[in-house]
Protein backbone atom coordinates (compact mmCIF):
# COMPACT_ATOMS: atom_id res chain seq x y z
CA UNK A 1 0.00 0.00 0.00
CA UNK A 2 1.69 3.21 -1.04
CA UNK A 3 0.77 6.74 0.70
CA UNK A 4 1.71 10.12 -0.91
CA UNK A 5 1.19 13.91 -0.56
CA UNK A 6 0.42 15.82 -3.47
CA UNK A 7 -0.37 19.34 -4.21
CA UNK A 8 -1.02 19.40 -0.10
CA UNK A 9 -3.04 16.25 0.04
CA UNK A 10 -2.66 13.11 1.57
CA UNK A 11 -3.98 9.94 -0.20
CA UNK A 12 -3.79 6.56 1.34
CA UNK A 13 -5.34 4.05 0.22
CA UNK A 14 -6.46 2.81 4.28
CA UNK A 15 -8.50 6.15 3.44
CA UNK A 16 -10.62 4.65 1.55
CA UNK A 17 -12.40 2.42 4.47
CA UNK A 18 -14.46 5.28 6.21
CA UNK A 19 -17.96 5.16 4.79
CA UNK A 20 -21.53 3.44 5.47
CA UNK A 21 -20.61 0.88 3.30
CA UNK A 22 -23.89 -0.53 4.09
CA UNK A 23 -25.89 2.16 2.43
CA UNK A 24 -23.37 2.09 -0.53
CA UNK A 25 -23.80 -1.94 -1.01
CA UNK A 26 -27.88 -1.32 -0.74
CA UNK A 27 -28.06 1.74 -3.57
CA UNK A 28 -25.78 -0.21 -5.43
CA UNK A 29 -27.66 -3.71 -5.11
CA UNK A 30 -31.29 -1.80 -5.44
CA UNK A 31 -29.71 0.13 -8.88
CA UNK A 32 -29.09 -3.32 -10.25
CA UNK A 33 -32.76 -4.37 -9.45
CA UNK A 34 -33.77 -1.24 -11.67
CA UNK A 35 -31.67 -2.16 -14.29
CA UNK A 36 -32.65 -5.84 -14.15
CA UNK A 37 -36.47 -4.71 -14.98
CA UNK A 38 -34.71 -3.28 -18.24
CA UNK A 39 -34.92 -6.03 -20.13
CA UNK A 40 -36.17 -7.44 -23.83
CA UNK A 41 -38.05 -10.78 -22.09
CA UNK A 42 -41.15 -10.60 -19.62
CA UNK A 43 -39.50 -12.91 -17.95
CA UNK A 44 -35.93 -12.84 -17.53
CA UNK A 45 -33.29 -10.17 -18.39
CA UNK A 46 -31.57 -9.60 -21.77
CA UNK A 47 -30.14 -6.24 -22.90
CA UNK A 48 -28.30 -6.43 -26.24
CA UNK A 49 -26.51 -3.54 -27.89
CA UNK A 50 -28.13 -0.95 -29.34
CA UNK A 51 -31.63 -2.25 -28.67
CA UNK A 52 -34.47 0.22 -27.20
CA UNK A 53 -33.06 -1.48 -23.59
CA UNK A 54 -29.54 -0.41 -24.10
CA UNK A 55 -30.71 3.07 -24.25
CA UNK A 56 -33.31 2.95 -21.39
CA UNK A 57 -30.03 1.55 -19.48
CA UNK A 58 -27.87 4.07 -20.64
CA UNK A 59 -30.22 7.17 -19.69
CA UNK A 60 -30.91 5.66 -16.26
CA UNK A 61 -27.25 4.96 -15.67
CA UNK A 62 -26.21 8.58 -17.03
CA UNK A 63 -28.74 9.83 -14.61
CA UNK A 64 -27.31 8.13 -11.65
CA UNK A 65 -23.62 9.24 -13.14
CA UNK A 66 -24.89 12.68 -13.11
CA UNK A 67 -25.93 12.45 -9.31
CA UNK A 68 -22.72 12.59 -8.60
CA UNK A 69 -22.01 15.83 -10.76
CA UNK A 70 -20.16 14.13 -13.45
CA UNK A 71 -20.64 15.66 -16.76
CA UNK A 72 -21.90 12.73 -19.50
CA UNK A 73 -21.93 12.16 -22.92
CA UNK A 74 -22.63 8.81 -25.30
CA UNK A 75 -19.82 7.82 -27.63
CA UNK A 76 -20.36 7.01 -31.11
CA UNK A 77 -20.17 2.86 -30.10
CA UNK A 78 -22.74 3.68 -27.75
CA UNK A 79 -20.79 3.70 -24.49
CA UNK A 80 -21.95 5.85 -21.61
CA UNK A 81 -19.18 7.65 -20.13
CA UNK A 82 -18.98 10.31 -17.02
CA UNK A 83 -16.34 12.24 -16.14
CA UNK A 84 -15.40 14.40 -12.91
CA UNK A 85 -12.39 16.75 -13.28
CA UNK A 86 -9.03 16.03 -11.01
CA UNK A 87 -7.01 19.38 -9.55
CA UNK A 88 -7.27 21.15 -12.89
CA UNK A 89 -9.39 20.72 -15.83
CA UNK A 90 -8.22 18.04 -19.12
CA UNK A 91 -5.91 15.45 -16.82
CA UNK A 92 -5.32 12.22 -18.09
CA UNK A 93 -8.09 10.17 -16.57
CA UNK A 94 -8.39 6.97 -14.33
CA UNK A 95 -11.51 5.18 -15.67
CA UNK A 96 -13.36 2.94 -13.85
CA UNK A 97 -16.66 0.65 -15.45
CA UNK A 98 -17.76 -2.30 -16.99
CA UNK A 99 -20.81 -3.50 -19.52
CA UNK A 100 -24.78 -3.21 -18.80
CA UNK A 101 -25.67 -5.53 -21.98
CA UNK A 102 -26.37 -8.90 -21.01
CA UNK A 103 -26.29 -12.45 -22.61
CA UNK A 104 -29.84 -13.74 -22.81
CA UNK A 105 -31.71 -14.38 -19.36
CA UNK A 106 -28.70 -13.37 -17.95
CA UNK A 107 -28.55 -12.58 -14.26
CA UNK A 108 -28.57 -9.10 -12.77
CA UNK A 109 -24.65 -8.67 -11.68
CA UNK A 110 -22.45 -9.72 -14.55
CA UNK A 111 -21.22 -6.23 -15.85
CA UNK A 112 -23.96 -4.07 -14.35
CA UNK A 113 -22.39 -4.54 -10.56
CA UNK A 114 -18.91 -3.03 -12.30
CA UNK A 115 -20.51 -0.09 -13.64
CA UNK A 116 -22.83 0.84 -10.86
CA UNK A 117 -19.88 0.20 -7.93
CA UNK A 118 -18.08 2.57 -10.40
CA UNK A 119 -20.85 4.91 -9.99
CA UNK A 120 -21.26 4.98 -6.14
CA UNK A 121 -17.24 4.74 -5.71
CA UNK A 122 -17.46 8.56 -7.88
CA UNK A 123 -20.19 9.33 -5.35
CA UNK A 124 -17.82 8.63 -2.64
CA UNK A 125 -14.78 10.41 -4.21
CA UNK A 126 -17.10 13.70 -5.67
CA UNK A 127 -16.50 15.66 -3.36
CA UNK A 128 -12.14 15.68 -3.04
CA UNK A 129 -12.44 14.87 -6.98
CA UNK A 130 -11.01 18.53 -8.08
CA UNK A 131 -8.10 17.66 -5.54
CA UNK A 132 -7.21 14.29 -7.23
CA UNK A 133 -4.02 13.95 -10.03
CA UNK A 134 -6.36 12.91 -12.44
CA UNK A 135 -9.81 13.14 -13.68
CA UNK A 136 -12.09 10.34 -12.78
CA UNK A 137 -14.18 8.91 -15.79
CA UNK A 138 -16.88 6.42 -15.33
CA UNK A 139 -17.19 4.21 -18.36
CA UNK A 140 -20.46 1.50 -19.59
CA UNK A 141 -19.81 -0.26 -22.38
CA UNK A 142 -22.24 -1.06 -25.03
CA UNK A 143 -21.38 -4.78 -26.03
CA UNK A 144 -19.28 -7.11 -23.77
CA UNK A 145 -20.87 -10.00 -24.84
CA UNK A 146 -21.79 -9.55 -28.61
CA UNK A 147 -25.10 -11.41 -27.72
CA UNK A 148 -26.52 -9.93 -30.74
CA UNK A 149 -24.52 -10.05 -33.31
CA UNK A 150 -22.14 -12.97 -32.22
CA UNK A 151 -18.74 -10.64 -32.38
CA UNK A 152 -17.75 -9.44 -28.55
CA UNK A 153 -16.46 -6.13 -26.59
CA UNK A 154 -16.99 -3.88 -29.48
CA UNK A 155 -17.81 -1.04 -27.66
CA UNK A 156 -14.86 -1.01 -26.00
CA UNK A 157 -12.87 -1.72 -29.14
CA UNK A 158 -14.25 0.95 -30.27
CA UNK A 159 -13.03 2.90 -27.58
CA UNK A 160 -9.31 1.25 -27.52
CA UNK A 161 -9.45 2.20 -31.53
CA UNK A 162 -9.32 -1.29 -32.33
CA UNK A 163 -12.42 -1.25 -34.14
CA UNK A 164 -12.87 -3.57 -37.32
CA UNK A 165 -15.16 -1.94 -39.79
CA UNK A 166 -15.88 -5.68 -41.23
CA UNK A 167 -18.83 -5.34 -38.15
CA UNK A 168 -20.76 -2.41 -39.21
CA UNK A 169 -22.09 -5.55 -41.61
CA UNK A 170 -22.80 -8.51 -39.29
CA UNK A 171 -26.44 -9.24 -38.66
CA UNK A 172 -28.23 -10.03 -35.74
CA UNK A 173 -30.92 -13.04 -36.26
CA UNK A 174 -33.50 -10.88 -37.95
CA UNK A 175 -30.46 -9.46 -40.69
CA UNK A 176 -30.32 -6.20 -39.09
CA UNK A 177 -26.50 -5.35 -39.49
CA UNK A 178 -24.69 -3.27 -37.08
CA UNK A 179 -24.70 -0.19 -39.48
CA UNK A 180 -28.60 -0.06 -39.44
CA UNK A 181 -29.21 -0.53 -35.56
CA UNK A 182 -26.17 1.91 -34.52
CA UNK A 183 -28.38 4.48 -37.40
CA UNK A 184 -31.63 3.94 -35.89
CA UNK A 185 -29.72 4.21 -32.18
CA UNK A 186 -28.81 7.40 -33.17
CA UNK A 187 -25.29 7.25 -33.97
CA UNK A 188 -22.93 7.84 -36.96
CA UNK A 189 -21.24 4.98 -38.42
CA UNK A 190 -19.13 7.58 -40.16
CA UNK A 191 -17.86 8.89 -36.65
CA UNK A 192 -16.94 5.42 -34.91
CA UNK A 193 -13.39 6.97 -35.15
CA UNK A 194 -14.44 9.98 -32.19
CA UNK A 195 -14.85 6.53 -29.86
CA UNK A 196 -11.41 6.17 -29.39
CA UNK A 197 -9.25 7.18 -26.89
CA UNK A 198 -5.85 8.39 -27.02
CA UNK A 199 -3.14 6.90 -24.72
CA UNK A 200 -2.06 9.92 -23.22
CA UNK A 201 -5.85 11.20 -22.01
CA UNK A 202 -5.85 7.94 -20.20
CA UNK A 203 -4.13 6.83 -17.07
CA UNK A 204 -5.61 3.35 -16.53
CA UNK A 205 -8.51 1.52 -16.23
CA UNK A 206 -9.61 -0.37 -13.37
CA UNK A 207 -12.66 -2.93 -13.98
CA UNK A 208 -14.56 -4.65 -10.62
CA UNK A 209 -16.67 -7.97 -12.36
CA UNK A 210 -18.79 -10.39 -10.30
CA UNK A 211 -15.70 -13.73 -10.34
CA UNK A 212 -18.54 -15.97 -12.45
CA UNK A 213 -16.83 -18.93 -11.08
CA UNK A 214 -16.48 -20.87 -7.84
CA UNK A 215 -12.68 -19.94 -6.68
CA UNK A 216 -13.43 -16.86 -4.21
CA UNK A 217 -16.13 -18.40 -2.55
CA UNK A 218 -13.95 -22.37 -1.92
CA UNK A 219 -11.28 -20.02 -0.57
CA UNK A 220 -13.63 -17.78 1.56
CA UNK A 221 -13.12 -14.76 0.47
CA UNK A 222 -14.63 -12.00 -0.65
CA UNK A 223 -12.68 -10.35 -2.72
CA UNK A 224 -9.88 -11.53 -5.61
CA UNK A 225 -7.38 -9.70 -7.64
CA UNK A 226 -6.81 -10.63 -12.07
CA UNK A 227 -3.78 -11.53 -12.79
CA UNK A 228 -4.65 -11.89 -16.52
CA UNK A 229 -7.76 -12.54 -18.91
CA UNK A 230 -8.20 -15.72 -20.93
CA UNK A 231 -8.94 -14.22 -24.72
CA UNK A 232 -11.79 -16.23 -26.25
CA UNK A 233 -12.35 -17.41 -29.79
CA UNK A 234 -15.28 -18.22 -31.31
CA UNK A 235 -17.17 -19.58 -34.04
CA UNK A 236 -20.15 -20.37 -36.55
CA UNK A 237 -20.17 -24.12 -37.35
CA UNK A 238 -22.02 -26.04 -39.95
CA UNK A 239 -22.30 -29.30 -40.52
CA UNK A 240 -24.20 -29.86 -43.96
CA UNK A 241 -26.11 -33.53 -44.73
CA UNK A 242 -29.19 -33.99 -46.87
CA UNK A 243 -33.18 -33.71 -45.24
CA UNK A 244 -35.06 -37.00 -45.66
CA UNK A 245 -37.90 -39.11 -44.91
CA UNK A 246 -37.22 -40.40 -41.36
CA UNK A 247 -40.05 -43.30 -42.25
CA UNK A 248 -38.69 -44.14 -45.47
CA UNK A 249 -34.77 -43.23 -45.04
CA UNK A 250 -32.42 -46.47 -44.56
CA UNK A 251 -29.53 -45.93 -42.44
CA UNK A 252 -27.08 -46.63 -44.83
CA UNK A 253 -28.59 -44.35 -47.50
CA UNK A 254 -28.56 -41.43 -44.49
CA UNK A 255 -26.60 -38.78 -44.22
CA UNK A 256 -27.69 -37.22 -40.45
CA UNK A 257 -26.47 -33.51 -39.91
CA UNK A 258 -27.51 -33.54 -36.24
CA UNK A 259 -25.95 -37.52 -35.41
CA UNK A 260 -22.68 -36.35 -36.64
CA UNK A 261 -23.01 -32.19 -34.70
CA UNK A 262 -23.77 -34.41 -31.31
CA UNK A 263 -20.17 -36.29 -32.33
CA UNK A 264 -18.84 -32.66 -32.87
CA UNK A 265 -20.46 -31.78 -29.55
CA UNK A 266 -19.08 -34.57 -27.84
CA UNK A 267 -15.52 -34.83 -28.79
CA UNK A 268 -15.85 -31.22 -28.20
CA UNK A 269 -15.88 -31.37 -24.07
CA UNK A 270 -13.61 -34.44 -24.32
CA UNK A 271 -10.69 -32.52 -26.09
CA UNK A 272 -11.48 -29.41 -24.25
CA UNK A 273 -11.08 -31.71 -20.97
CA UNK A 274 -7.94 -33.74 -22.27
CA UNK A 275 -5.91 -30.37 -22.89
CA UNK A 276 -7.39 -28.48 -19.99
CA UNK A 277 -8.91 -26.33 -21.94
CA UNK A 278 -12.64 -24.61 -21.85
CA UNK A 279 -14.57 -25.06 -24.89
CA UNK A 280 -18.65 -24.78 -25.41
CA UNK A 281 -21.50 -25.25 -27.92
CA UNK A 282 -23.40 -23.47 -26.64
CA UNK A 283 -26.27 -22.87 -29.68
CA UNK A 284 -26.76 -25.72 -32.01
CA UNK A 285 -30.03 -25.71 -33.94
CA UNK A 286 -31.05 -28.24 -36.53
CA UNK A 287 -32.69 -27.90 -39.96
CA UNK A 288 -35.68 -28.33 -41.05
CA UNK A 289 -36.24 -29.17 -37.50
CA UNK A 290 -39.57 -31.83 -38.57
CA UNK A 291 -40.00 -34.11 -36.01
CA UNK A 292 -40.36 -36.47 -39.06
CA UNK A 293 -37.72 -35.28 -41.28
CA UNK A 294 -33.59 -36.63 -41.31
CA UNK A 295 -32.19 -33.07 -40.29
CA UNK A 296 -30.30 -31.84 -43.31
CA UNK A 297 -28.38 -28.71 -41.81
CA UNK A 298 -26.93 -28.33 -38.26
CA UNK A 299 -25.61 -24.40 -37.12
CA UNK A 300 -23.94 -24.40 -33.90
CA UNK A 301 -21.48 -21.78 -31.98
CA UNK A 302 -18.07 -23.01 -30.16
CA UNK A 303 -16.64 -20.78 -27.83
CA UNK A 304 -12.92 -21.86 -27.04
CA UNK A 305 -10.96 -20.51 -24.23
CA UNK A 306 -7.61 -21.32 -22.33
CA UNK A 307 -5.15 -19.56 -19.97
CA UNK A 308 -2.51 -19.33 -22.91
CA UNK A 309 -4.08 -18.16 -26.31
CA UNK A 310 -0.96 -21.05 -28.04
CA UNK A 311 -3.07 -23.68 -26.16
CA UNK A 312 -6.47 -22.17 -27.40
CA UNK A 313 -5.53 -22.05 -30.45
CA UNK A 314 -4.29 -25.43 -29.99
CA UNK A 315 -7.69 -26.76 -28.95
CA UNK A 316 -9.16 -25.30 -31.33
CA UNK A 317 -7.57 -26.95 -34.33
CA UNK A 318 -7.72 -30.37 -32.39
CA UNK A 319 -11.47 -29.68 -32.14
CA UNK A 320 -11.36 -28.92 -36.25
CA UNK A 321 -9.38 -32.03 -37.11
CA UNK A 322 -11.70 -34.26 -35.06
CA UNK A 323 -14.62 -32.80 -36.50
CA UNK A 324 -13.63 -33.11 -39.99
CA UNK A 325 -12.91 -36.67 -39.46
CA UNK A 326 -16.15 -37.50 -37.81
CA UNK A 327 -17.97 -35.67 -40.45
CA UNK A 328 -15.70 -37.26 -42.99
CA UNK A 329 -16.75 -40.48 -42.01
CA UNK A 330 -20.90 -39.89 -42.53
CA UNK A 331 -20.54 -38.15 -45.57
CA UNK A 332 -21.32 -35.20 -44.19
CA UNK A 333 -19.45 -31.25 -44.84
CA UNK A 334 -18.32 -29.21 -42.18
CA UNK A 335 -17.94 -25.89 -42.10
CA UNK A 336 -16.20 -23.63 -39.22
CA UNK A 337 -15.87 -20.05 -39.41
CA UNK A 338 -14.28 -17.72 -36.74
CA UNK A 339 -16.77 -14.73 -35.59
CA UNK A 340 -15.09 -13.46 -32.73
CA UNK A 341 -10.95 -13.31 -31.82
CA UNK A 342 -9.50 -11.51 -28.08
CA UNK A 343 -5.69 -12.33 -27.55
CA UNK A 344 -5.52 -12.88 -23.70
CA UNK A 345 -4.02 -10.09 -21.51
CA UNK A 346 -2.01 -9.73 -18.60
CA UNK A 347 -3.12 -6.89 -16.25
CA UNK A 348 -0.82 -4.83 -14.98
CA UNK A 349 1.36 -4.79 -12.78
CA UNK A 350 1.70 -1.36 -10.92
CA UNK A 351 -2.11 -1.03 -11.32
CA UNK A 352 -2.82 -4.39 -10.00
CA UNK A 353 -0.74 -3.66 -6.85
CA UNK A 354 -3.30 -0.85 -6.16
CA UNK A 355 -6.15 -2.93 -6.74
CA UNK A 356 -3.79 -5.78 -4.38
CA UNK A 357 -3.78 -2.41 -2.10
CA UNK A 358 -7.11 -1.52 -2.51
CA UNK A 359 -8.47 -5.16 -1.06
CA UNK A 360 -5.58 -5.15 1.74
CA UNK A 361 -7.34 -2.11 3.26
CA UNK A 362 -10.37 -3.98 3.59
CA UNK A 363 -8.40 -6.26 5.59
CA UNK A 364 -7.24 -9.23 3.23
CA UNK A 365 -3.30 -8.47 3.43
CA UNK A 366 -3.02 -11.05 0.92
CA UNK A 367 -5.44 -11.42 -1.95
CA UNK A 368 -6.28 -14.57 -4.04
CA UNK A 369 -4.78 -14.21 -7.21
CA UNK A 370 -6.40 -15.45 -10.26
CA UNK A 371 -6.77 -15.47 -13.88
CA UNK A 372 -10.45 -14.67 -14.96
CA UNK A 373 -12.04 -17.71 -17.67
CA UNK A 374 -14.56 -15.13 -18.27
CA UNK A 375 -13.31 -12.67 -20.92
CA UNK A 376 -13.88 -8.63 -19.90
CA UNK A 377 -13.92 -4.95 -21.74
CA UNK A 378 -10.37 -5.01 -19.55
CA UNK A 379 -9.14 -7.24 -22.92
CA UNK A 380 -9.50 -4.49 -25.38
CA UNK A 381 -9.20 -1.91 -23.16
CA UNK A 382 -5.62 -3.05 -22.72
CA UNK A 383 -4.71 -1.97 -26.12
CA UNK A 384 -4.81 1.52 -25.11
CA UNK A 385 -3.93 2.09 -21.38
CA UNK A 386 -3.20 -0.69 -18.55
CA UNK A 387 -6.21 -2.15 -17.05
CA UNK A 388 -6.59 -4.41 -13.84
CA UNK A 389 -9.34 -5.75 -12.14
CA UNK A 390 -10.87 -7.11 -9.09
CA UNK A 391 -13.37 -10.03 -8.50
CA UNK A 392 -15.83 -10.30 -6.19
CA UNK A 393 -17.19 -13.46 -5.03
CA UNK A 394 -20.68 -14.70 -6.42
CA UNK A 395 -22.83 -17.33 -5.03
CA UNK A 396 -22.37 -21.19 -6.12
CA UNK A 397 -19.71 -19.38 -9.07
CA UNK A 398 -22.91 -19.04 -11.25
CA UNK A 399 -23.28 -16.46 -13.87
CA UNK A 400 -25.08 -16.21 -17.15
CA UNK A 401 -27.96 -17.35 -15.68
CA UNK A 402 -31.05 -16.05 -13.40
CA UNK A 403 -29.76 -16.99 -10.07
CA UNK A 404 -26.65 -15.41 -10.11
CA UNK A 405 -26.47 -13.54 -6.94
CA UNK A 406 -24.13 -11.43 -4.49
CA UNK A 407 -24.63 -10.25 -1.00
CA UNK A 408 -24.87 -6.96 0.03
CA UNK A 409 -21.60 -7.48 3.00
CA UNK A 410 -19.21 -8.97 -0.30
CA UNK A 411 -20.44 -5.61 -2.53
CA UNK A 412 -19.68 -3.35 0.26
CA UNK A 413 -16.19 -4.37 0.18
CA UNK A 414 -15.67 -4.57 -3.16
CA UNK A 415 -16.96 -0.84 -2.92
CA UNK A 416 -14.23 0.11 0.12
CA UNK A 417 -11.59 -2.10 -2.12
CA UNK A 418 -12.07 -0.31 -5.71
CA UNK A 419 -12.22 3.25 -3.74
CA UNK A 420 -8.74 2.10 -1.92
CA UNK A 421 -7.14 1.16 -5.30
CA UNK A 422 -8.20 4.72 -7.01
CA UNK A 423 -6.89 6.11 -4.04
CA UNK A 424 -3.92 4.38 -4.28
CA UNK A 425 -3.31 4.68 -7.86
CA UNK A 426 -3.70 9.00 -6.67
CA UNK A 427 -1.16 8.51 -3.96
CA UNK A 428 1.83 6.63 -6.42
CA UNK A 429 0.94 9.74 -8.96
CA UNK A 430 0.97 12.80 -6.68
C1 LIG B 1 -18.28 -12.88 -21.34
O1 LIG B 1 -19.07 -12.90 -20.43
C2 LIG B 1 -17.63 -14.08 -21.76
O2 LIG B 1 -16.63 -14.46 -21.14
O3 LIG B 1 -18.14 -14.73 -22.66
MN1 LIG C 1 -20.97 -12.06 -19.37
MN1 LIG D 1 -19.17 -9.42 -17.95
Amino acid sequence: MSAATGAGVQWDARQGVRHDAGAGARRVLERCDELAAVSALAHGIERVHLSPEHACANALAAGWVRECGARTWTDQAGNLWGRLEGREPGLPALVLGSHLDTVTDAGRYDGVLGVLSAVEVARRLAPRAGELPFALELVAFSDEEGTRFSTALTGSSAVAGTWDEAWWERRDRDGVTVRRAAEEFGLDPSRIGEAARAPQDLVGYLELHIEQGPLLEAAGRPLGVVTSVAGARRFAGRVVGEARHAGGTPYPARRDALVGAAEVVLAVERLAVQRGGIATVGRLQAHPGGVNVVPGLVEFSLDVRAERDEDRDALVAAVEEHARGVCAERRLGFELTEVHRAAGVGCDADLTASVVAGIAATGDADPLRTWSRAGHDAMAVAAVTPVAMLFVRCEGGVSHAPAEAVTAADVAAGLDALEAAVLDVAARRA
